[in-house]
């Protein structure tokens, strides 16, 4: 396996632990232990920045990896892929202006985005662990 063929594997892997991490940082929060979430919450931008450098990489260099499944799955998996990428796209902004409120202490409208930013951020990573599963593992 060369490095192209092994990056879906490794986007993967890095999608799965951006939900880990996001995990964490809600449940210290919950605890109220601020320097432990803000500690998860940058590892989670860290692994997020890494999976995007390796994404773009990997779809500028490999040709489209056509999905194979059939009958209803494949609106399905259709669906799953098309809401993937609009909310990675609405995601975007939204992590940036949430870690920056946070950083910032600007607790009152950080807390009211980030409300909204972690599900949308976890949604977006668990259906990107989703969509390499259809795509890559289960219909290859
Ligand atoms: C994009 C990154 C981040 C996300 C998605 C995020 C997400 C969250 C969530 C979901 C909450 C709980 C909101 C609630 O009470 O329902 C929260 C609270 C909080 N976060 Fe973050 N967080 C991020 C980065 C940070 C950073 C870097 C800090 C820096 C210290 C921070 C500090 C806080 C604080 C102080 C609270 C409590 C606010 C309050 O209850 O008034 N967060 N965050």
């Amino acid at each position: 396996m060369n490095t192209t063929e092994l990056l879906p594997h490794v986007n993967a892997v890095l999608n799965a632990s951006t939900c880990v991490l996001l995990m964490l940082a809600r449940v210290q929060i919950a605890r109220r232990r601020i320097q432990s979430h803000r500690a998860w919450m940058l590892a989670a931008l860290a692994v997020s920045a890494l999976f995007l450098v390796s994404y773009i990489t990997y779809h500028l260099t490999s040709p489209i990896f056509v999905f194979r499944g059939h009958g209803l799955v494949r609106p399905l998996y259709y669906a799953l892929l098309i809401s993937h990428v609009l909310l990675a796209a609405i995601a975007i902004p939204m992590i940036l202006v949430t870690a920056w409120r946070g950083l910032h202490r600007s607790d009152v409208q950080h807390r009211r985005l980030a409300r909204w930013t972690w599900p949308v951020w976890m949604y977006v990573s668990v259906s990107g662990v989703v969509v390499y599963l259809m795509l890559y593992q289960i219909y290859r």
